[in-house]
């Protein structure tokens, strides 16, 4: 099973789509073109209707694709609850697992969970989510996941604050990893276009979800190789400088 890795200083800045915004009726041939355009990881946003007002797929449709790709595969939950399904999409070939702090009484318990079961483990905070809830497992955590729009739905806006708030979980990743701690991927998701990555970057994220940004410019022959490397080409053309 392919495994992820942090970003390195060779690909410091990782793309991964959102096949929130493929084509549910060719996902196999959408997530094979997302391969060889070359992107990092695969984002599989799990949406339940009751967490989020929207539905999507389970742990079924992620063992339908693992075969397909050898990336990693990036599973949010926007679940509750959760362990059930940590355990059964560790199952279907997760690689990443992250869930919100929200929809679970017990977040340090199931980031444990995640590793227990094989996978790498990540807190998603939505825009209004207060950064304390990172305060006691930072040790837990492999990604940090900074919503940029309110989940449920692929093609809203990024919101503004969202800059800000990358820059305050850049700077606490940075003083837990000088105090010792392994490094954590800060992943940003949602509104993420050619036009805004660069300024995404500088603020601090090194992974970068893009739903309806990668699968509305395919290129002529149905594949998304010019898109992919135009998001990664700009992420990487702006240095963090704080
Ligand atoms: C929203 C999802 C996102 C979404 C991103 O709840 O978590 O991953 O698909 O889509 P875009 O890039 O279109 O905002
Ligand atoms: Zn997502």
């Amino acid at each position: 099973m392919p495994t992820s890795s942090p970003p390195s200083p060779t690909n410091p800045m990782r793309i991964a789509p959102s096949i929130l915004s493929a084509d549910f009726a060719r996902l196999g041939e959408e997530v094979r073109a997302l391969q060889a355009a070359g992107a990092d990881l695969l984002h599989f946003d799990v949406m339940d209707s009751h967490f989020v007002p929207n539905l999507t797929v389970g742990p079924m449709v992620c063992a339908a694709v693992r075969p397909h790709v050898t990336m990693p595969i990036d599973v949010h939950l926007m679940v509750s609850p959760v362990e059930r399904l940590i355990v059964d999409f560790a199952k279907a070939g997760a690689n990443i697992i992250t869930f919100h702090p929200e929809a679970t009484d017990h977040v340090d318990r199931n980031l444990a969970l995640i590793r227990e079961q094989g996978c790498q483990a990540g807190l998603v905070l939505n825009p209004a989510t207060p950064l304390h809830v990172l305060d006691h497992v930072m040790d837990r955590l492999d990604m940090i996941l900074l919503m940029s729009v309110n989940p449920g739905f692929g093609g809203q806006s990024f919101i503004p604050s969202a800059l800000p708030k990358l820059r305050l979980v850049r700077a606490r990743i940075d003083a837990h990893v000088a105090a010792g701690g392994a490094p954590i991927a800060l992943e940003i998701d949602g509104g993420v276009k050619v036009d805004n990555i660069a300024a995404i970057a500088q603020a601090g994220a090194d992974t970068f979800v893009a739903g309806s940004a990668v699968f509305g410019a395919p290129d002529a022959d149905g594949g998304y190789k010019t898109i992919v490397q135009t998001l990664r080409g700009h992420a990487q053309k702006t240095l963090r400088s704080e």
